[in-house]
């Protein structure tokens, strides 16, 4: 998809010539701002009516559309609502410019303008309120159109102007909307990958996408096929790949954005199922489609890895993908075969379907030798998380509550929230096997926690979060900036943390 163009530019809401101009009011602000005023005087007391009749109220999800008539350089304006002030998060702001950007494209205009609202949420920067619009307005002006003739709802906008009132601010928002650009076009990416269906988004067409990554960004790319696999011992991943006719990759990704060629990187581990039929464990046919999303989370590294070096983060970075189909070829795995992981250990696989814990093990058993200073995987990883926190919260575990706390924190930051689960030692009795060092399945109570525990046993004693992410990587329906499908979800949260991370004074609020 072609990503919406954002800039900003010095101008003033009664002289700019636009498609459409956009302002962001909270429930009850009056328009006596300076644009508010100016806006009304200009309009012969519209605005104010509008609110007089409480036609526009300022709640979240209203959106209001008026012609301009030529009072107005400005061809129309959209009043949208950011609910109630003392409510008033980064969030509702993305949110709103959603709803608008959507708006907007309902009206045929290829283009709008948009300043940064009056209300503020308490502590948010110029930047991070022009990284909230940014964010909003491409995510929500999304759409997979590759396999259609024609898009189902038009053109999507091409360009969106911050305009700005004074040349001081020009910079912090600048930067804002180049920090926006880059994590919204990170999860549009995402997103693109997720929706292409199994047939063409194959271990091989991911390894393709992992070398255009190191195309564009410099990051050095290594790519291990299967005869490699085979001499270092990944059994669990090749275990889970023998089903398939699409051979298995293991993708590492490397950018060195830190001074020191040698500190200790960031590594990132995503789970990349190319499609998830359950294996032998066949799963029911109902929804089985939407396991063609069962590579979010290799998506999001390959995503990340990017956005960073594009971003220039001063860290150093590794993302690494173990790449298979989870599929019931003659050849595949059986409930109940042994596999002997690249870490040595032993695992009984009695269920096939479980298979992203077994591919994600040798994935994290390989991330340690790169010593990190954090260790992270993403996964969508178990129903029982989606059972757990339904739509609304990534399932989070981890080691370090250092790293647990970043975590939480650039979940908030970017709209993106994590919950914590408990990662106790008692729950591995579930994990017990009667003929090898423990079984990928832990039974009945807890599926998402056994998981979890499982992975735990690979990362040594790295400083390391697991995000369940099966919870949010498929949206039901469609919200303000998120399209019903795959979401792209936990994307902006892990670039969210490497900014916070590398760049501590800049994004010194939580
Ligand atoms: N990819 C699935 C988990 C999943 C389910 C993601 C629903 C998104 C939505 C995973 O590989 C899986 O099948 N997990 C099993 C584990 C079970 C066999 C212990 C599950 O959750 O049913
Ligand atoms: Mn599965
Ligand atoms: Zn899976």
């Amino acid at each position: 998809m072609n990503i919406m163009r954002v800039h900003a530019k010095l101008g003033r809401v009664d002289t700019d010539r636009t498609d459409a101009l956009v302002i962001l009011l909270s429930e009850g602000e009056t328009l006596s701002g300076p644009d508010g005023s100016l806006l009304d005087e200009a309009l012969g007391g519209a605005l104010r009516e509008l609110q007089r009749s409480r036609e526009f109220e300022g709640k979240a999800h209203e959106v209001i559309l008026l012609h301009t008539h030529g009072k107005l350089p400005a061809k129309r304006l959209i009043l949208a609502g950011l609910g109630k002030h003392h409510q008033l998060g980064l969030d509702q702001i993305r949110q709103a410019m959603g709803y608008a950007v959507k708006r907007v494209r309902q009206a045929k205009a290829g283009s709008f303008t948009v300043v940064l609202p009056s209300a503020v949420p308490r502590g948010a920067s110029m930047g991070d309120l022009s990284q909230t619009l940014t964010e909003g307005a491409i995510l929500g002006n999304y759409q997979f159109t590759a396999y259609r003739s024609e898009p189902p709802t038009g053109k999507g906008v091409s360009t969106m102007t911050i305009l700005v009132s004074q040349k001081s601010h020009l910079g912090p928002i600048s930067e804002g909307v180049r920090r926006g650009v880059a994590t919204a076009e990170a999860t549009v990416f995402v997103r693109d990958l997720c929706n292409h269906p199994s047939n063409v988004m194959t271990p091989t067409k991911i390894a393709g996408e992992a070398k255009g990554v190191a195309k564009d960004t410099g990051a050095t790319l290594k790519i291990l096929e299967q005869k490699e696999m085979e001499r270092l011992g990944m059994g669990a991943l090749l275990g889970v790949a023998k089903g398939s006719h699409e051979p298995p990759k293991f993708i590492i990704l490397q950018y060195h954005g830190a001074k020191k060629k040698d500190d200790p990187p960031v590594v990132l581990v995503g789970k990349t199922i190319t499609f998830d039929t359950g294996g032998i464990s066949l799963k029911p046919a109902e929804n089985m489609e939407q396991m063609k999303a069962d590579m979010t989370g290799g998506a999001e590294v390959l995503a990340t890895v990017r956005a960073a070096a594009r971003l220039k983060l001063p860290l150093n970075l590794v993302g690494i993908l173990p790449v298979a189909e989870n599929m019931p070829g003659g050849r595949a795995m059986r409930p109940g075969d042994v596999v002997t992981t690249l870490s040595g250990k032993t695992v009984e696989v009695q269920n096939t379907d479980a298979e992203g814990r077994l591919i994600l093990s040798d994935g994290l058993a390989y991330a340690t030798r790169f010593k990190p200073a954090a260790l992270i995987d993403i996964a969508t990883l178990t129903g029982a998380c989606v059972v757990a926190l339904g739509q609304f919260a990534i399932g989070m575990f981890g080691t370090d509550t250092k790293l647990k706390d970043a975590i939480v924190s650039a979940g908030l930051r970017s709209g993106e929230r994590v919950w914590e689960m408990p990662l106790w030692e008692e729950y591995f009795e579930q994990l017990r096997s009667d003929v090898a060092d423990m079984r990928n399945i832990g039974g009945r109570g807890g599926g998402m926690i056994t998981a979890a525990l499982f992975l735990s046993k690979f990362v040594g004693d790295c400083p390391w979060v697991h995000l369940d992410i099966a919870s949010t990587d498929w949206s039901e329906r469609e919200r303000a900036y998120i399209p019903k499908g795959p979401t792209g979800i936990g994307t902006r949260l892990l670039i969210q943390f490497l900014i916070n991370r590398s760049l501590p004074h800049e994004s010194a609020r939580a």
